[in-house]
């Protein structure tokens, strides 16, 4: 693994869009892994910019999104699908037609998942994929457990995720409590990993990143026995001391 450490969180956003430019420069038919939550946000604002200013084209690239609240569909605001429309697709020109993300309405939710694994496979895998970090360490909704999954699957979010989640929701109540999810195999299949770490509140799953042993309590330690693992992290934290 390796560790970047980068000013603040806006240079952290462009460090990843200039990794990401670079790689659909040299592979204009990049497939891209994608995630949501607040972390991403900054990168997809820079993305959107270097497309206005063509300095990135995404007419041929496609990307897949990490996982999906199980209900909620396209029209949703809370939706997944709903938030990479308004925060990415909707601003660059990319073909909607080869952006994925699990469809939390599919009738067969299982067999939504195990298509969404044959769907990474047909792609050729994924090139790049960005990843947020939970404060409990999950990754996407691989939630701390007994045991991991390694396909993409439907899973039950832990009360932790849904707490955390709420803030973008009217109440709790409304939060989902079930989504389909990438699994840690599907996900360490990537042939590269950026894992964006944002907010204090993941200090102590980082910390048991860098520090300490694999374990499904922590999902995200799984990354250590990744090839080509990056982690970009803001010196403000550096400075306090929270990974030293
Ligand atoms: P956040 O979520 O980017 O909103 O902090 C990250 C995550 O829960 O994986």
């Amino acid at each position: 693994m390796k560790l970047l450490v980068v000013k603040d969180y806006e240079e952290m956003s462009c460090a990843t869009a200039k990794i990401f430019k670079d790689i659909i420069t040299e592979k204009p038919d990049a497939v891209l892994g994608l995630a949501t939550g607040s972390t991403p946000i900054g990168l997809y604002n820079k993305l959107i910019e270097m497309n206005r200013n063509k300095e990135i084209n995404f007419s041929n690239v496609k990307t897949i999104n990490l996982d999906e609240y199980v209900g909620l569909g396209e029209e949703n605001s809370q939706s997944y699908r709903y938030f990479m429309n308004d925060k990415l697709f909707n601003h660059i020109n990319i073909d909607k037609a080869n952006t994925f993300v699990p469809n939390g309405l599919a009738e067969n939710l299982e067999k939504e998942a195990k298509s969404y694994d044959k769907k990474i496979e047909e792609l050729g895998g994924i090139d790049i994929q960005i990843l947020g970090i939970g404060n409990n360490g999950h990754i996407a909704f691989n939630e701390p457990d007994d045991f991991l999954i390694s396909e993409t699957h439907v899973t039950n979010l832990s009360q932790s995720t849904i707490e955390a989640n709420s803030r973008f929701f009217k109440s709790i109540n409304d939060v989902p409590t079930r989504a389909i999810t990438m699994g840690i195999g599907s996900i360490m299949k990537a042939k590269k990993i950026l894992l964006l770490v944002k907010g204090e509140d993941k200090v102590r799953a980082v910390k048991e990143l860098l520090n300490g042993d694999i374990t499904t309590k922590n999902p995200a330690t799984i990354l250590k026995l990744h090839e080509d693992v990056t982690i970009i992290i803001d010196e403000t934290m550096e400075y306090k001391g929270n990974f030293y």
